[in-house]
């Protein structure tokens, strides 16, 4: 179950490995002193480190095509309003086939993650975020609601609507005064929907697996998909791993991050924590298959998975105490509570 993990450490030993070859080619060789073992040695060197120039130049140069034809695409495909936003993500048509997910998901905390449990808990954080954050801090660039621009909504949204990086800044001005008039309607829409997690989200490693594709639904198999604005049913390797929840789940602070903001840390504290302890058991396994509750993904609010959450153990002994005269024998009782948690991760959270 953890090859995904593990394959993903090697390859990042592999490019330091990498990058240690080529700092002693290029520095330690500088004058060809160094034990050089090519097979090779009439090869010019001057001439390599020439070709190595060049190559490196060449590959800078289609990198930098590829990432401004890449924000040039993103820029074009700003979405301008919160209904627009809404409808590039809409999974209503999902429901026709898959009804039971969509059932659980609608309950689930990701069907209302902008606006939050009970009468709108995260909405009314997003509006302290402003007023006591964002308005009093000297270098932020908002010194009244209407200043709140997609870039200050994002070290939330990156996880709760990571879809707003795709919006201008006309749809976080709409978000601001729908949070202003309280107006949890309007957020309604924006939530982490079917094709947040089967789609935009369902690939870690672009590099490896590609980007996302839009005429795609992912899940465990290449194949076709009976929906017709879907037709292609592809494989996503992270679907199944905990590191697919953890990309929202929090591992700490989130440094590239201008201001970080800290809230769900139970990604980090299971990988660093449960994992290293001897767990063996997946995000997946615990909160969509252990007590089949499926896409309602639950946790504390459901009474199955509060009676797993922890082990209680507790000893008591009931005795008398001759104390003193003036107050005799008193009634008095040791209490032992041992509490072992059986999560993942550290709770509560967030
Ligand atoms: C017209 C019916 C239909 C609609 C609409 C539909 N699906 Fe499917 N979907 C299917 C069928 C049938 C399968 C099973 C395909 C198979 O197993 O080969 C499937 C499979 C899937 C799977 C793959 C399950 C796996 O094996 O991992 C995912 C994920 C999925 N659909 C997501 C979605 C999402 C998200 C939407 C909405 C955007 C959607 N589907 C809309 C019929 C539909
Ligand atoms: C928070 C992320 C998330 C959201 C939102 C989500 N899914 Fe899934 N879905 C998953 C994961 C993860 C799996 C694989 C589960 C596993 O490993 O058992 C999955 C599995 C599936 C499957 C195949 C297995 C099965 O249960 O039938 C289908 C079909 C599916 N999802 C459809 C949907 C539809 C339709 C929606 C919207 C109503 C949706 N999903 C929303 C994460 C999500
Ligand atoms: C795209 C980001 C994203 C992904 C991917 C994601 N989640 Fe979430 N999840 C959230 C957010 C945001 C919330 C909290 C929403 C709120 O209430 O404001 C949440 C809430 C939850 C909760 C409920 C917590 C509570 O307070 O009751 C559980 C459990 C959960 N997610 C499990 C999972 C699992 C398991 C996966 C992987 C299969 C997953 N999530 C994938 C963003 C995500
Ligand atoms: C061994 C089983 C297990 C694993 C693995 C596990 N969880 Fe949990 N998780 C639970 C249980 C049980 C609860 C309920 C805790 C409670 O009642 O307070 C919970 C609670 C939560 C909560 C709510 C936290 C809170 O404030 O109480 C979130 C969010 C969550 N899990 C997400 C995840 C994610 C993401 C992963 C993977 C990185 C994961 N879980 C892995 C069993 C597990
Ligand atoms: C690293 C991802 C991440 C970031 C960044 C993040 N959150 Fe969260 N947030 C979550 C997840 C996941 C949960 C689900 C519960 C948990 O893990 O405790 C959550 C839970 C919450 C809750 C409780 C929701 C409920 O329904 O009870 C509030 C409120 C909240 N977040 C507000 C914010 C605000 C405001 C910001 C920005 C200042 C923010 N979060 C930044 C991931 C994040």
């Amino acid at each position: 179950m953890r090859l995904y993990g593990s394959r993903q450490t090697e390859f990042l030993c592999g490019l330091y490995t990498g990058w240690d070859a080529v700092q002693s080619e290029l520095f330690q060789n500088k004058d060809n002193v160094g034990v050089r073992t090519s097979p090779q040695p009439t090869r010019d060197p001057v001439m390599n480190k020439l070709k190595f120039f060049i190559i490196s130049l060449l590959v800078l140069f289609l990198t930098a095509l590829f990432i401004s034809s890449q924000s040039l695409l993103a820029e074009t495909q700003q979405a301008k309003s919160i209904e627009e936003l809404a409808a590039r993500y809409d999974c209503s048509g999902c429901r026709d086939c898959h009804e039971e997910n969509f059932k659980a998901w609608e309950k689930s905390a990701h069907a209302y993650s902008m606006k939050g449990s009970g009468k709108g808990r995260t909405l009314a954080t997003f509006k302290t975020l402003i007023t006591r954050g964002l308005m009093t801090w000297a270098y932020s660039g908002v010194s009244k609601p209407e200043d709140v621009e997609i870039k200050h909504l994002m070290g939330c949204a990156k996880c709760h609507l990571p879809q707003l990086a795709e919006a201008s800044d006309d749809v976080a001005r709409e978000i601001v005064k729908a949070v202003w008039a309280g107006d949890s309607k309007a957020i309604e829409k924006l939530n982490i929907g079917c094709l947040i997690c089967h789609q935009r989200n369902a690939v870690i490693h672009k590099w490896t697996e590609g980007y996302p594709r839009k005429d795609a639904v992912y899940g465990t198999k290449d194949s076709g998909h009976e929906d017709k604005a879907y037709p292609v049913l592809k494989k996503s390797p992270a679907m199944s791993e905990s590191i697919f929840c953890g990309q929202c789940h929090g591992l700490g602070p989130g440094f590239e991050s201008d201001q970080p903001t800290q809230c769900a840390t139970a990604y980090g504290s299971y990988l660093w924590s449960y994992i290293p302890e001897g767990g063996t058991q997946t995000c997946q396994d615990c909160h969509i298959r252990k007590f089949g509750k499926g896409h309602a993904m639950p946790s504390y609010r459901d009474f199955d998975m509060q009676d797993a959450a922890a082990d209680m153990d507790v000893e008591m002994i009931a005795y008398h105490w001759r104390k003193n005269k003036a107050e005799g024998v008193i009634p008095l009782a040791v209490v032992q509570v041992a509490m072992t948690n059986r999560t993942g991760h550290g709770i509560p959270d967030g």
